[in-house]
Order: C-alpha cells, then sequence, then structure tokens
C-alpha cells in the first residue's frame, strides 16, 4: 500500500482569508511541500481553476500530487519540479500571463524533517546531507561541516543561526572531524553550546544554518517574491510565510522596495533601490499562529504571516 507523508499546512485559515482563492481563477503554490495549502486552495478554485504547483524537492512533488489527484477532474493541477526563482519562465512555459495568487511557505517541510536518511534533522542517525534537490548533486551539509575553515563554520552558524555560541560550536566541530552522523554532529554541538533550558534542540539553530547554506535559502529570495509580485494580476495577492528573521528580511524588503518605500541605506544621496508602487501592503504587521495552533503543531511557533495586493493601476 503506498503511504502519504503528511505535513500540517500552517496557519491555513489566515492564509485563505489573505488569499480569497475563488472559482475559475489561477493560483500558484510556489513551495506545494506536501499539498496541504495547495489542497485547501485548489478546492475553492472549483470549477474551472487552475493550480500551479512547484517543489525542488521531487520526492514531496511526488505525495502533493498523489494529495492534489483527487481535486483533478474538478479543477487542473499542474505540479512541477522546479525553483521558485525560475516562477516567470515555469509560467511563460505553460503560456500563463498572470495570475490571481501565490504562496510561498518558506522552510522545510515534514517530510524533510521526518525522513531519516535526509539528514535534516538530528534526532536520526543518518548521513549529512540536506539537500532539499536530491536530483542535484551539489554540496551537502557533510562537505562543509568536514571541509570548511572554522572561521567560515563560525561566520555562517553566526549569521544563518543566530547562535549566540557560534565560536565554539565551530571550534568544537574542527576538533571532532570527521563528522559523520547528524546524530553525532548534534552531539558534538550540544556538548559545545551547553545547557541552555527551554523547548527547543541545542543543535537546532546549527542545523538551520547549514540547512540554508546547503539549500542557497536566502540568496535570491528578494527577487523571487519580487518577481512572483510581477507575475500577479491587478488585485491579485501574495501572502508570504516565514520562519526566521533572515527570511522574514527578505520578505519585508521586497514588500517595502515594491510598494514604493525606498530600501537604500541613509547615507545614500539619492535612490538606488528602484523602489517602484506595485503593491500595498495589507498586513501592517506579520500575523502569528495562536496559542491553540502552537500547541496542536510546534513547528508553527516560529511562523509569520505577510501579505500584499498588486495594485489596478500603477
Ligand atoms: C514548509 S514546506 C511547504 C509545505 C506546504 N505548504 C504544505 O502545506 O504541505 C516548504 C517547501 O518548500 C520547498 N522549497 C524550499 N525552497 C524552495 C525553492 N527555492 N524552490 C522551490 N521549492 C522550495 C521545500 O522543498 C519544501 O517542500
Amino acid at each position: 500500500m503506498m503511504t502519504m507523508n503528511s505535513h500540517t499546512p500552517v496557519m491555513v485559515h489566515e492564509v485563505l482569508e489573505l488569499l480569497r482563492p475563488r472559482p475559475g481563477e489561477v493560483f500558484v503554490d510556489a513551495t506545494v511541500g506536501l499539498g496541504g495549502h495547495a489542497a485547501e486552495i485548489a478546492s475553492r478554485l472549483i470549477p474551472g481553476g487552475w493550480l500551479i504547483g512547484l517543489d525542488r524537492d521531487r520526492q514531496a512533488l511526488d505525495d502533493a500530487a498523489r494529495r492534489l489527484a483527487n481535486l483533478s477532474g474538478a479543477v487542473r493541477v499542474t505540479v512541477v519540479h522546479a525553483d521558485f526563482r525560475d516562477l516567470p519562465q515555469v509560467l511563460l512555459s505553460r503560456g500563463v500571463e498572470g495570475i490571481h495568487g501565490v504562496l510561498f511557505d518558506l522552510g522545510v517541510s515534514s517530510l524533510q524533517l521526518d525522513s531519516a536518511e535526509r539528514g535534516f534533522s538530528f534526532r536520526f542517525d543518518a548521513p549529512l546531507d540536506m539537500r532539499m534537490d536530491t536530483s542535484q548533486s551539489g554540496l551537502t551539509a557533510a562537505d562543509i561541516v568536514n571541509r570548511w575553515s572554522e572561521t567560515d563554520l563560525r561566520r555562517i552558524i553566526a549569521e544563518y543561526g543566530e547562535e549566540p555560541a557560534a565560536a565554539r560550536v565551530a571550534r568544537a566541530i574542527v576538533q571532532n572531524r570527521p563528522v559523520a552522523s547528524a546524530l553525532q554532529l548534534a552531539g558534538i554541538v550540544a556538548h559545545a553550546v551547553g545547557r541552555r533550558g527551554g523547548r527547543i534542540h541545542p543543535a537546532t539553530r546549527t542545523f538551520q544554518a547549514l540547512r540554508i547554506v546547503v539549500n542557497s535559502e536566502i540568496e535570491g529570495l528578494q527577487e523571487a517574491i519580487e518577481q512572483a509580485i510581477r507575475c500577479l494580476l491587478p488585485g491579485g495577492r501574495i501572502v508570504v510565510l516565514s520562519y526566521h528573521s533572515l527570511e522574514a528580511r527578505a520578505v519585508k524588503r521586497a514588500f517595502q522596495r515594491l510598494s514604493g518605500k525606498c530600501i537604500c541605506p541613509p547615507h545614500v544621496p539619492e535612490c538606488r533601490c528602484g523602489a517602484e508602487r506595485l503593491i500595498e501592503v495589507i498586513t501592517s504587521h506579520a500575523l502569528k499562529p495562536d496559542a491553540q495552533e502552537v500547541a496542536l503543531n510546534p513547528r508553527s511557533r516560529s511562523a509569520q504571516c505577510r501579505a500584499a495586493e498588486r495594485l489596478a493601476r500603477v
């Protein structure tokens, strides 16, 4: 029997309220994952709508396709193995000239975290891989941990993990090479960080940093969000769920720049960022999941939801 992995979609109610999918419309889920949000959106496009889902994780995409197959016939569904940074080309190649809405639910899925062999989680004695797109032979977390200099390790753990003990963690990693598995790395990091209390594992930040670097998660994120906004029809909406401050910063900068607010540093004499007014930001502050959702789905705890609407005329 075919088993289907599951991922509890985050802030579904808020996402749907903000996106307002309606029958006959064309929507993109730029991070379709296991299809949780996509199924909710697609069911609201019936009849006559079209849901296009992208993911760079082929395994996730297969699960999403199976989940969304229930709806086929009532609504058109297309899943594409692609990086969301290529969204304009994906749409162009399918003859789509504009979309009514787009969702980005950034970060990792439960499938990735819960699959021992993918190496994303400190819970498993698995090789340190962490590539979302395993079809590409690219950098793995093992390459970084075993080959990068202590200085570079410290920099990424501080910058992408926001780990206060980055220097101690980097030194401990270098002293304990070769590091063969996620579980071994978790032990090294936990020992270096020391007891911290709280609910999150002491290796969470270091694992986050490695995952972000392996998958180049921040590079081009602001541009990808801006490109998606340009694909929106007048009145179309974008919703972004982010899970850490670097993602949130990219979203805020994209929304600021395309709502016509300059993002140049204060000392620059004249605007060079090319701010233009294409959208109205709908969420004056990021929305967060309520306590009940966090209790039911602890992975939602760091979620921030932001939305904007494409202006009718520019
Ligand atoms: C939090 S999960 C999405 C879960 C989904 N909303 C659901 O309800 O099942 C994030 C997904 O984004 C994908 N992803 C991350 N970066 C991506 C990128 N640059 N392009 C396409 N997909 C990406 C990951 O592979 C992962 O499956």
